[in-house]
């Protein structure tokens, strides 16, 4: 009979010191990073949640596999293997190695758009957004309208609108749609999974007027466990079998393996297009290298190989998603508002909901960031009018779970900060720009509290 407590289903083996600050230093900290916590050291942060990405402990077997990597320039041994493990899940015909996702965007959007073209996704992550963009094409989400809401709790929240990718492609002609993109789990949109249901559906859409789909498929292994858990017929199938019938839908995708490949770097670009492929690789030698290392070392191929496997274990996917869900129960159950229900790699605080009392063009979403570091030392990202400027949907802050790294007391002591922050939440005040970058300026602004006396201003 299964347990009531779900554990750890690993024991720590190496461990990595994590250092505190003291409420002071962390005041004069947050001044000096101009209330922008990517301007802040790491060694500053005692819990680390800004991301999920290459963030994540290696396995003991991915690090036997390290020292089994094949460094040969052409044909690595390294190569045969992370091929394998890649076609094992996904059954694409190319499998074309990337140092990171960004890098396969940018390939596969340069050889299949072109200006005036339209790709449409659930959500773009802002990365995907960019390289659609950068290439002159038009990037539009397509998330269901009612998923626009923090608190509407639906089991695949994620999906796409069918309806609209019809309004669409009649709309705009399938001539200017290249290519159709699927986010599993979709990270915009709050970690929220996609289902069979509505990937065979818009993958009907899409070959019925002859239109590729590829996925973003950065967290298909914690999608396809939400499928084994919430839809109809998947419970007694496993999450690789859930993975592949997903990937079978489409004619390709792009991943990157920081997350789901539980390696800190590495990614991939596949596809079953013999003429796509030869151009991507054509591209792939002149910017990221040989089409069988692709800017990575062979032991990075072979840490994806033994990590894309180990993140389709259910005792391991169990308590991932179990440990998120954790975090976001037991802030919510004292009211703090998240967008529901738990996605699978992070928790959504809405900062809207929380702070109601700090207007949208004061950045409720950094004044939040900068006060969970101020009470605790943890690090979280802000996602809302900082980061998306006059195009931002909702105003959140994400607190992202690395893959592996933190315990249940680490989550725990999250938990006991936020209620902290939450009972003296009304004399947090909002903050201003002082400096802003021409582009993705979330990474380098620089902001400062709005007058009167608050707690992150003290
Ligand atoms: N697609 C999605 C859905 C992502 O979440 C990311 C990265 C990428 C593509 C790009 O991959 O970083 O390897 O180039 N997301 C990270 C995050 C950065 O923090 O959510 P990359």
């Amino acid at each position: 009979m299964p347990t009531k407590t779900i554990i750890e289903p690993f024991r720590i083996k190496s461990v990595e010191p994590i250092r505190w600050t003291t409420r002071e230093q962390r005041k004069d900290l947050l001044r000096a990073a101009h209330y922008n916590l990517f301007l802040v050291r790491a060694d500053d942060v005692l819990i680390d949640l800004l991301t999920d990405s290459g963030t994540g402990a290696m396995s003991t077997h991915q690090w036997a596999a390290v020292m089994e990597g094949d460094e040969s320039y052409a044909g690595s041994r390294s190569f045969d293997r992370f091929k394998a493990s890649v076609q094992d899940i996904f059954g694409y015909t190319h499998v074309i190695p990337t140092h990171q996702g960004r890098a396969a965007e940018r390939i596969l959007f340069h050889v299949m758009c072109k200006t005036g073209d339209v790709v449409p996704n659930n959500t773009h992550f802002d990365t995907t957004r960019a390289n659609v963009e950068f290439v002159g094409a038009e990037a539009v989400d397509l998330l269901l309208p009612e998923a626009r809401r923090p608190e509407a709790r639906l089991p695949f929240k994620g999906n796409m609108d069918v309806a609209a990718l019809d309004e669409l492609i009649a709309r705009v002609g399938r001539k200017r749609i290249p290519l159709a993109m699927l986010t599993v789990t979709n990270n915009s949109g709050g970690g929220q999974p996609v289902s069979m249901e509505n990937a065979r559906a818009v993958s009907a859409v899409c070959h019925k007027h002859g239109i590729p789909l590829y996925f973003d498929a950065c967290r298909f292994a914690e999608n396809a466990y939400f499928i084994k858990l919430r839809e109809p017929g998947y419970s007694a199938k496993s999450p690789k079998e859930i993975a592949q019938e997903m990937f079978a839908l489409g004619d390709g995708c792009t991943m990157s393996a920081k997350k789901d490949g539980m390696a800190n770097i590495g990614g991939f670009l596949c596809t079953n297009d013999d003429i796509l492929a030869r151009q991507e690789q054509d591209l792939l030698i002149l910017t990221e290298g040989y089409p069988t290392y692709g800017g990575l070392a062979g032991r990075d191929l072979e840490a994806v190989a033994v990590g894309l496997q180990e993140a389709l274990e259910e005792d391991y996917l169990r308590y991932r998603i179990a440990s998120t869900a954790y975090l976001g129960d037991h802030i919510s159950e004292h009211g703090v508002p998240i967008v529901q229900p738990p996605g699978g790699h992070a928790i959504y605080l809405d900062a809207k909901a929380f702070l109601p009392h700090i207007p949208v063009d004061q950045f409720p979403g950094v004044a939040l960031a900068a006060e969970l570091y101020l009470e605790g030392g943890i690090r979280s990202v802000e996602i809302g009018s900082l980061m998306f400027a006059g195009a931002a949907q909702m105003e959140l802050v994400r607190l992202a779970i690395p893959r592996r790294v933190y315990t249940q007391s680490h989550i725990d002591y999250v938990v006991e900060i936020i209620l902290r922050v939450w009972e003296k939440r009304m004399q947090i005040r909002g903050m201003r720009l002082t400096y802003e970058a021409p582009f993705l300026r979330h990474f380098t602004a620089h902001l400062e509290p709005v007058s009167g006396s608050t707690a992150a201003t003290e």
